[in-house]
């Protein structure tokens, strides 16, 4: 039958196909349209609709089912990922429209992280940015890239915070801050899901991974979570609320158990906290076969028991476990679930779907001409590039050895990763090719013209103890004016699964570059990697230090605009740097302990081996130019509950060249109910400044920026005295004190 000749079934369904565009989430109307298709379902037709299967693409766990597309005729599938392209979906979707007794449209899913073709930087590094228009404008370009190809759902924002480096899934997260995190995880959703779906140029946004995925013990991945309410509500919680308040459709569960109980069971997380505290509309979707592993969690005896406890929970659509599929039915014949409870997860699904306008049109989406012209389009380009450059972080430079000059005659062009295009796509690259990618050497080449010679040797491996090529680099870098030197992980070395208990430069990068150094030539360290490193010697031996991260499609083009100095770097840390892996976990906002540490004392808090503090703190980030602070102005000495105080500091651009600050405010409360922090982040402002030129900055804060969760778990501020810090990154030393009041 036709897809169109489902119009026979708008006898017994007054509303399945008939109001055009989009409706609001819980708009009585869309109620009725929901109504009018589930009158039509049977049992097993719901059920059908709660499962994600993966099509024989991209996998990225164990593959269950081969029969999928058999399963598509039987109504027995809602949703499938890993499949797309705009005329292999249009495909599927012909087989769900046309062949399955119902004809409800499927819905695609991709895991689309940091651009779907055209690659952007890792969100850690764009989120070393803080410029959350271009975070936002790099999410709606992979939306509008993964819309033409046929997909409706991307699998982000991962908004997890995570103080763990050794966790290789930081790659893809905002870092360590709630309240920087929470803003990006705004940006993303903004940029993913727009104002509408009307041109079908926008995909839904899938918050995850609900909850605390981000703080497994040791860094080990899927490894065990636990933490104390307070700290998850105060630290972990906040992402994932602002964006499902900024209107996310979809969350998905994580792997962890938080507090013994597993996330996809977990009726405190998806019931109580997600439905009833936020008042979350959309689809819980779980991670990968997250409902088969809690029977090993040990939580439930078996697969059934499991899809159980996940529907009770709130678990809408099991993503590729198949369990629902499998023992669902079953369940409720034993009466061990409600229909209505199925009904419920029905509904949150056929609603999102109502919301894309699948029902009016399922194939919106398959335009192989907007296909040709969005992906890879020399404007999304030109973003990407953009997006590279904001999120190059300058970590140290002595003695202005950066910017290079284009004066220099000759550039060597060393380590691993000079030439590398497929890492610098990174992980979680979606369609991207590395073959699209320009490499450190060619960017360097397109920009240096041929006045420069720019020669290159790869010197060691990443990893390993190959030092063979060590004299052939070493030859180069002795007949160079300047060193380049590109060292770190390989692009899969961060990313799932990818955790490492030692966190150094693997394999002998780091002898690489002490032979370079001594030589005596400047030597421009440029580091590539998808986590925090510990790179004690190199922070402090070599002349210059350039954070890249992996940038994606434009990688070369923009280190090679910061090396040279075309674009003067502005990025920011968002995760603390430590000086080795004994520290972890170690981050900006900690608490003072009782015996905060105090130079030549023994029982105080520190270690005999190493300092306190990080080797690159939070925030930190320098530029080709300085600036200065001036002393912070507060309007009013207190402000009361209802009230707000505004806090004025000029910063002025003290050196030759423009550039770019991130201005932040951070606050310590100073008497709690329960301890505090030592310092919060509560504001930022990303500022340009002419060289010799200065601007005012205001930060205005309230009581609701101050609330914490005090000893009685209620989110309140709680008079007294706060001390404010401003400055260009977490250590900021100028301070003023303000005293909240009744
Ligand atoms: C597992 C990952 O944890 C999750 O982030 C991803 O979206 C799914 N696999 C689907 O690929």
């Amino acid at each position: 039958m036709k897809y169109w000749k489902i119009s026979t079934l708008l006898l017994l369904t007054p509303f399945f196909l008939q109001c055009g565009g989009e409706a609001k989430v819980s708009s009585d109307k869309l109620d009725q349209r929901i109504d009018s298709v589930m009158m039509l379902m049977n049992l097993e037709e719901k059920i059908g609709q709660m499962n994600l299967f993966t099509s024989d693409w991209d996998v990225t766990g164990p593959t269950l089912r081969e029969n999928y597309k058999e399963d598509i005729v039987a109504g027995k599938v809602g949703a499938i990922f890993n499949a797309h392209t705009a005329a292999y979906n249009r495909e599927l979707q012909r087989i769900a429209v046309e062949e399955s007794r119902l004809k409800i449209p499927l819905l695609f899913g991709y895991d689309v992280i940091h651009g779907y073709k055209t690659i952007f930087p890792i969100p850690l590094g764009e989120a070393a940015s803080w410029d959350l228009e271009a975070i936002e404008r790099s999410a709606s370009v992979a939306a509008a890239e993964a819309s033409a190809a046929g997909l409706h759902w991307t699998f982000a924002p991962m908004v997890d915070i995570s103080r763990e480096p050794r966790w290789g899934r930081v790659m893809e997260g905002a870092g360590e801050d709630p309240y920087l995190g929470s803003m990006v995880a705004r940006a993303r959703v903004r940029g993913f899901q727009g104002e509408t779906f009307e041109n079908a140029d926008k995909v839904l946004a899938c918050v995850k991974h609900f909850a605390a995925y981000g703080a497994p013990e040791a860094g080990r991945e899927y490894n065990t979570v636990d933490m104390s309410d307070r700290m998850f509500r105060d630290v972990y919680l906040p992402p994932y609320k602002a964006a499902v308040e900024e209107g996310a459709y979809t969350v998905m569960t994580s792997f962890n158990e938080l507090d013994g109980v597993p996330a996809s069971g977990n009726s405190y997380l998806l019931h109580d906290i997600l439905r009833e505290e936020w008042g979350f509309k959309g689809i819980v979707v779980t991670d990968y076969t997250s409902i088969n592993e809690m029977v090993l969690h040990g939580i439930v005896a078996d697969e059934k028991e499991a899809g159980e406890l996940a529907l009770q929970a709130g678990v809408d659509m099991d993503m590729q476990g198949a369990v629902y599929y499998k023992y669902l039915k079953q369940s409720v014949e034993e009466g061990k679930i409600s229909v209505t409870q199925i009904d419920q997860a029905v509904r949150n699904i056929l609603r999102v779907k109502f919301i894309l306008g699948l029902f009016d049109d399922p194939y919106r989406y398959f335009d192989t001409e907007r296909e040709k012209q969005v992906l890879f389009s020399q404007a999304n380009q030109e973003a990407a590039l953009d997006m590279a450059r904001k999120s190059i972080v300058l970590l140290r430079n002595e003695n202005q050895t950066l910017p290079l000059s284009k004066e220099l005659r000759s550039l060597a062009v060393i380590g691993p990763l000079a030439d590398s295009q497929n890492d610098l796509i990174g992980a979680w690259s979606g369609a991207g090719n590395g073959n699209d990618c320009v490499s450190l050497l060619k960017g360097l080449q397109d920009k240096a013209g041929t006045a420069m010679q720019i020669r290159h040797a790869r010197g060691c491996d990443f990893e390993g103890t190959d030092r063979s090529g060590f004299a052939a680099a070493l030859s180069l870098a002795r007949q160079s004016d300047a060193i380049v030197v590109a060292i770190g992980e390989k692009g899969r070395m961060s990313g799932e699964a990818m955790s490492r208990s030692d966190i150094t430069l693997p394999g002998v990068q780091e002898e690489l570059v002490k032979a370079l150094v001594a030589t005596g030539k400047p030597v421009v360290v440029v580091l590539m990697n998808g986590r925090p490193l510990a790179i004690p010697w190199i922070a402090e031996n070599t002349p210059a230090v350039l954070e890249t991260w992996f940038l994606g499609t434009k990688a070369g083009n923009a280190i090679a605009d910061v090396l040279f100095g075309d674009y003067n770097p502005s990025g920011k840390l968002t995760m603390t740097f430590p000086r080795n892996v004994g520290q972890i976990p170690i981050y900006y906002n900690h608490k003072n302990t009782g015996r905060p540490f105090e130079p030549n004392t023994t029982w105080t808090s520190h270690y005999m081996d190493v300092p306190n503090s990080p080797q690159f703190p939070f925030g930190w980030g320098l530029s080709y130019t300085t600036f200065d602070y001036s002393a912070i102005q507060a309007d009013q000495p207190a402000f009361g509950k209802s009230g707000s105080v505004t806090l004025r500091v000029t910063v002025s651009n003290t050196g030759l060249r423009d550039g770019e600050e991130v201005v932040q405010l951070y606050v310590r409360d100073l008497v709690g109910s329960v301890t505090r922090p030592v310092r919060e982040l509560k504001g930022f402002k990303k500022i340009n400044l002419k060289a010799g030129s200065q601007e005012e900055v205001t930060f205005t804060l309230t009581a609701a920026d101050l609330a914490f969760h005090t000893r009685s778990m209620a989110f309140e501020a709680e008079t007294g005295y706060f001390d404010v810090f401003i400055g260009g990154n977490s250590e900021a030393d100028q301070s003023i004190r303000i005293q909240l009041t009744e």
